[in-house]
């Protein structure tokens, strides 16, 4: 490869990456020869980086900033002012440790139990009958992600609150219509995450729940956060929770379309934790991180200043030849056995948790998914005929007819 890192030709790939959608990075990396490429989108000069090595770059400590490093837009929908991936420093770290205490053991396979009575609770309804799995388990990743949390869906309008919260990570790369939606769907969300911020303030011992954790949690300042950060905050955990479920659809689709790869004789978590992550790794979700620079710095001979924007290519990646023998070959095995994450599988972010803002629920992700492919292993179900194609514009895509299953009787 390649020690410099060339311009594209042509004055703005904003088109060309829209078209392409998560290829585009990694396309332009293999036919230049280099792990990255300088163009423009939405006019603004911006790097586009893609491997192990130039992640280790992009997260060393310090160098990098996530403010005015994505689209308003997205952000608007996703994190919004406050949030903890708009922080840096000391500030960031103890935004961020409110989120990484509720990672232990116990909480996450709490996680776990609680996805399996949603689901089995679901499934009987859906027994001898075609579900889109995409709609069937919002409802459950919502249920989930409140119990998870401390709330109770039934108090809740845990349907009203399923619709907001897809909204808003299903919409963030669209425009038009939908976009505006899902921008109402998130203002009423906040409203109503605002007032149960409120409720729990005012319980007189409070308990160890997520949402206590949030309301009582004291900030860098030595303040607790306003009500609207703290809001902002829970939504920071519900709303991924309930984007866990679209992993949940590609869980259900590797099992069917990679069904020759996954060793049958091997229904055990180790092995069902390593069809996570290999899921986590082919399918699209997050396509690139942007970050701006705070430290310059060099790379590959060339100089990144303060104020430059960066695009790391998370989903190519996860796909690097570099890194992955038969990097397109849906392999579960390659995940056992090692003792950390390799840098290279990166789709929910990379570096250090704390000193870093790769994605705290990566943990809860992978416990959830890990349920979802036990469960999933464990049910009859058969798929009927129908577009299982991921289309590459779409952030994130659904499988084009909403991966439809029928459960068969005699399932759990
Ligand atoms: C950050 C992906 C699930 C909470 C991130 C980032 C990515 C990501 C790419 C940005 C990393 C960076 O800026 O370097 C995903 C994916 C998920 C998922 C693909 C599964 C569908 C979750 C869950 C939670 C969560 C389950 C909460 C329980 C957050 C928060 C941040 C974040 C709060 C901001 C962290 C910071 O700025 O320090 N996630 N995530 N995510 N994620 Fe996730």
């Amino acid at each position: 490869r390649s020690s410099e890192i060339p311009t594209l030709p042509g004055f703005d790939s904003t088109t060309a990456f829209l078209r392409e959608g998560y290829r585009f990075v990694s396309r332009r990396c293999q036919a230049l020869g280099s792990d990255g490429f300088r163009t423009r989108i939405m006019l603004r000069p911006v790097t586009c980086l893609r491997g192990a090595e130039a992640a280790r770059e992009f997260y060393r400590p310090g160098r990098m900033t996530r403010r005015g490093a994505m689209p308003k837009q997205v952000l608007k929908l996703l994190q919004d002012k406050g949030s903890v991936q708009m922080l840096d420093d000391a500030p960031h770290r103890v935004r961020k440790a409110m989120f990484m205490d509720l990672m232990t053991p116990g909480n996450l396979d709490r996680a776990r139990q609680i996805f399996d009575e949603e689901w089995r609770a679901a499934v009987r309804g859906w027994t001898n009958r075609e579900i889109a799995l995409s709609k069937g388990v919002r409802d459950v990743m919502t249920r989930t992600a409140m119990r998870w949390c401390g709330l109770d869906p039934a108090a809740h309008d845990s349907a009203a609150r399923s619709a907001e919260l897809s909204a808003m990570y299903a919409s963030a790369g669209k425009l038009g219509p939908a976009y505006l939606r899902a921008r109402l769907l998130r203002a009423r969300s906040e409203r109503w995450a605002r007032r149960v911020i409120g409720q729990v303030r005012k319980a007189e011992m409070p308990d160890d729940s997520a949402v206590a954790r949030i309301a009582f949690h004291v900030d860098a300042d030595g303040a607790h956060l306003t009500e609207a950060a703290a809001a902002v905050e829970l939504l920071n955990l519900l709303r991924p929770i309930v984007a866990v479920g679209r992993y949940v659809v590609f869980v259900a689709h590797a099992l069917h379309v990679h069904r020759d790869s996954i060793p049958a004789d091997r229904n055990d978590d180790a092995m069902n934790a390593a069809i996570a992550h290999e899921v986590r790794r082919l399918y699209p979700f997050f396509p690139v991180i942007g970050g701006r620079v705070r430290e310059p710095f060099e790379w590959r001979g060339a100089r990144f200043d303060r104020g430059d924007w960066l695009l790391l290519d998370l989903y190519g990646t996860n796909r690097d030849p570099a890194s992955w023998p038969m990097s397109e070959t849906f392999r579960p095995e390659r995940h056992e056995g090692l003792d950390e994450q390799p840098d290279a599988l990166i789709p929910q972010g990379g570096g250090d948790y704390l000193k870093n803002h790769r994605c705290p629920g990566e943990w809860l992700t992978v416990a959830l998914m890990t349920e979802a492919v036990g469960q999933l292993r464990d049910m009859q179900w058969h798929v009927p005929q129908q577009n299982l194609d991921l289309p590459a514009n779409e952030f994130p895509p659904i499988p084009g007819d909403g991966m439809r299953i029928v459960v068969n009787p005699g399932a759990p």
